[in-house]
C-alpha cells in the first residue's frame, strides 16, 4: 500500500542564519517497493552543520539541495515493505534518505544494522561518519603521538566529545576542550574527560587556551575555525598539527572573514594544517566500527544525545544545533515504537 508521508523541502537559499521559512514541510505519497527496492519507517533523523553549506548555491562537500525538492541526510530505519529477500522486513537499516518520515530505496543503497550492537541510533552519531571523522582526524590527518597535548574546539558536540576521548586513547598526555557555555565546559571534564574545559564564551579565548597549555599543543582538531583556529596557531608547538576538520563559525557568514592573521607563525613552528572530508576515510569504517562498538559496550567511550521528537520539529532541530543548543549528537526522533 502507497503510504502519505511528510519531506521537508528547501523552500528558499537562506542568506547568513537560516530562518523557519527557507523551509517547508510537504506531504506527499510514496509508492510501494518495485524489485530490488525496499520502503522505510524513518526512525531517526540526523541533522548535521554540513547541511547548512548544502543551503548554498554552489558545490560544498556535497551538491546543494535542490528548492523544491526533499532534503538528503542520514538517517535510520525499519523496513516495512521489501522487493528485496537481501533485506527483509523488519530490518534496521541506515541510509542517506532523511528529512522525511518514509523513504522509498535501493536495497543495495543502505546498510543493515545490527541492534544488538548499541542502539541504532548511534549509527548517525559515534558508530557512524561522525565517529569515523573524530577517529580519521587523530589517526590519520592530525596524527596523535604518545605524550601529545591535544586541542579540541567544538569540544561538547558530536565529533568533538569522541575526538577528546580518542585523543587520550592514543596516548594524549593532556586534551583542552572549548565550547560554549559554563555547563558544556563543566561536562567536558566530568563527562567526557577532557583535563581542562574552556568557556570560549568568557572571551580571551587564546590567554585562557595559552594558561591551559603551558607546554604548548601538539595537536589541533579543528571544528569552528575563525578565532578558534587563530588561538590555537599561537600555542602550537613546533611540527603542530591541525586537522582542519570544519569552521562552524563562519557557515552563516555572508561574506568569508580573512584568514587567522597569525597564520605566517605555521611557517617558523613548521605546522601542518591538513583539511580533511570523512568520506576519503571509508577504508578505515570497518576497524573504526570494531573498536568504537567495544568501547561503548564496554562504557569507556561516554557519549551524549541531545533529541528532539517529530518530523515537525526537524528544522528547528536543525536550526538549535546550529546555535549550540546540543551536547553530543543532535538527532530527531519520529518514531521509537518500532525499535
Ligand atoms: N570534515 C569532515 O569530514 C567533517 C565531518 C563531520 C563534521 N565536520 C565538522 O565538524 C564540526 C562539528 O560537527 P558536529 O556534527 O559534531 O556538530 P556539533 O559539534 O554536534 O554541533 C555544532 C556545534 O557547533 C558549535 N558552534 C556553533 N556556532 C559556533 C561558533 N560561532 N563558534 C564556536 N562554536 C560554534 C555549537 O556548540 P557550542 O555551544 O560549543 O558553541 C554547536 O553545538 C562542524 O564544523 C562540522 O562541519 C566535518
Amino acid at each position: 500500500m502507497p503510504v502519505t508521508s511528510r519531506e521537508w523541502h528547501l523552500a528558499a537559499r537562506p542568506a547568513g542564519e537560516p530562518k523557519p521559512a527557507d523551509f517547508a514541510l510537504t506531504t506527499t505519497t510514496v509508492p510501494d517497493p518495485g524489485p530490488n527496492q525496499i520502503l522505510v519507517r524513518n526512525n531517526w533523523l540526523s541533522v548535521d552543520p554540513y547541511m547548512r553549506s548544502r543551503m548554498n548555491d554552489g558545490e560544498s562537500y556535497l551538491p546543494p539541495f535542490e528548492l523544491g525538492q526533499a532534503m538528503t541526510g542520514s538517517a535510520v530505519g525499519t523496513v516495512i515493505s521489501t522487493g528485496a529477500d537481501r533485506v527483509p522486513v523488519g530490518s534496521i537499516v541506515s541510509h542517506f534518505l532523511g528529512w522525511r518520515e518514509y523513504a522509498l530505496l535501493p536495497a543495495a543503497s543502505v546498510q543493515v544494522l545490527d541492534p544488538e550492537l548499541a542502539p541504532v541510533q548511534a549509527h548517525l552519531g559515534v558508530l557512524g561518519t561522525t565517529g569515523l571523522t573524530a577517529y580519521a582526524g587523530l589517526k590519520v590527518i592530525a596524527p596523535v603521538k604518545a605524550g601529545d597535548v591535544v586541542y579540541v574546539s567544538g569540544a561538547a558536540g558530536a565529533v568533538g566529545s569522541v575526538a577528546g576521548q580518542i585523543a587520550k586513547r592514543l596516548g594524549a598526555s593532556r586534551v583542552i576542550g572549548s565550547a560554549g557555555g559554563p555547563d558544556k565546559a563543566r561536562r567536558l571534564v566530568e563527562d567526557f574527560g577532557f583535563d581542562v574545559g574552556l568557556d570560549y564564551r568568557e572571551g580571551d579565548l587564546s590567554g585562557r587556551l595559552a594558561k591551559a597549555a603551558p607546554d604548548g599543543i601538539d595537536v589541533y582538531f579543528d571544528n569552528v575555525g575563525g578565532d578558534h583556529l587563530q588561538a590555537a596557531l599561537g600555542v602550537m608547538n613546533l611540527h603542530g598539527r591541525i586537522a582542519l576538520c570544519g569552521a562552524i563559525s563562519v557557515y552563516n557568514s555572508t561574506e568569508l572573514p580573512p584568514g587567522p592573521s597569525n597564520l605566517p607563525l605555521a611557517i617558523g613552528k613548521r605546522i601542518s594544517l591538513r583539511g580533511m572530508n570523512v568520506i576519503d576515510h571509508f577504508d578505515l569504517a570497518a576497524d573504526h566500527l570494531q573498536q568504537t562498538t567495544e568501547w561503548l559496550q564496554d562504557g569507556s567511550l561516554r557519549t551524549a544525545e541531545t533529541v528532539v521528537d517529530g518530523i515537525d520539529d526537524a528544522v528547528d532541530a536543525f536550526l538549535a544545533m546550529m546555535r549550540g543548543a546540543n551536547t553530543g549528537k543532535m538527532l530527531v526522533r519520529l518514531a521509537p515504537a518500532d525499535l
